[in-house]
């Protein structure tokens, strides 16, 4: 079966061919660096440029897989959650083609899509699994009884740990978007020579929380004259990278523990980090505890995730109505 995949939920315009679940033919991905000089995503840029690319980038997806859109069996596109212009522009061109061509057309949770990229990639994963959404958007941790049956353990109550990552570099001087900027800056830093604080560590909870760790390095920064910015900034980054890393691996492995599950699974932009990596990887030595994460294109914003997400959920629930509209707020606990 052969799924076509859209994804413009955000600032990348992303057109995907793939193969029953587990083959990429094509995963066309374009980022709109445009935004970085706003300092973020500019929603109104962000869906003329979709508009502008969408057709094009599709193109390249047919050609780079070799087939047509007479071979497609299912498209698949983002509904939410995301900007509402940007998830029109794919959703609205998806549901075209799908009418078009009289093919079943699947809208998809952007969410699930991450979570997804390990489906994709590591079919040896339990059904019953942990799963960590770690996004621009979103910090969820998730128990997963099989795929679209999931128990939502833990959220964010303010700023996702994506947008705390965001947040710093733009306050560090490091430019939009700043997670992999930080992440390499880190590398060269030491992660403790400030202690950031951890909140909700000791909490009985899994919710989660950034803003007082963005505040608690912009307060940092504040005191520093220029040189001696200059001189810790590699510590400043390692230091908010450990803190924010921390809570995520230790919530998570309790979670594993608590619910006796021993496939982790990691995804959205901020899995793509070193630190998050390593650290797992530390923490589970001899525990008897698997780690999945995709690569780290899969990691960030694919239309490769959301044609799999698509084509799993057409298994379960058959094709979905062309009159699916884009909802801005969608939640995973929605579908
Ligand atoms: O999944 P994604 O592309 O978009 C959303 O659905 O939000 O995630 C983008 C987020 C951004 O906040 C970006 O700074 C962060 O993922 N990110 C990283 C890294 N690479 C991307 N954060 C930390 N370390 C990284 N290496
Ligand atoms: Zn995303």
């Amino acid at each position: 079966m052969l799924i076509l995949g859209i994804e413009t939920s955000c600032d990348e315009t992303s057109v995907a061919v793939i193969c029953d679940g587990k083959e990429i033919l094509s995963n066309i991905i374009l980022s709109q660096t445009i935004h970085s000089k706003f300092g973020g995503v500019v929603p109104e840029v962000a869906s003329r440029s979709h508009l502008k690319t969408i057709v094009p980038i599709y193109q390249e997806a047919l050609e780079k897989a070799g087939v047509t859109l007479d071979q497609i069996d299912l498209i698949a596109a983002t509904m939410g959650p995301g900007l509402v212009g940007p998830l029109l522009v794919g959703l609205t061109f998806a549901k075209g083609l799908a009418f078009a061509s009289s093919k079943p057309f699947v809208p998809v949770n952007h969410i699930e899509g991450h979570l997804s990229a390990n489906y994709l990639q590591h079919p040896e994963l339990d059904k019953h699994h942990i799963s960590l959404i770690v996004s621009g958007g979103h910090t969820l941790l998730v128990e997963v009884m099989d795929f679209g049956d999931y128990r939502i353990m833990g959220n964010t109550k303010d700023d996702a740990v994506g947008e705390a990552f965001d947040k710093v570099a733009k306050i560090m001087g490091l430019g939009y978007p700043g997670g992999a900027k930080v992440d390499k800056l880190a590398q060269s830093g030491n992660p403790s020579h400030i202690k950031f604080p951890r909140a909700f560590l000791k909490d009985e909870g899994y919710a989660f929380s950034y803003s007082g760790l963005k505040t608690a390095v912009a307060l940092y920064i504040e005191k520093l004259n220029e040189q001696e910015f200059e001189d810790q900034k590699e510590d400043i980054a390692a230091s908010f990278q450990e803190a924010a890393v921390d809570v995520l691996v230790r919530k998570t492995l309790r979670a594993a523990r608590e619910h006796n599950v021993k496939h982790i699974t990691l995804s959205g932009g901020v899995a793509a980090n070193s630190r998050l990596r390593s650290m797992f990887t530390e923490h589970i030595v001899g525990r008897g505890i698997n780690l999945f994460y995709p690569s780290i294109e899969l990691c960030t914003d694919n239309a490769a995730m959301i044609a799999t997400a698509g084509y799993l959920r057409y298994l379960k629930d058959g094709p979905g109505e062309l009159i699916a509209n884009a909802i801005p707020y969608l939640k995973l606990s929605d579908i």
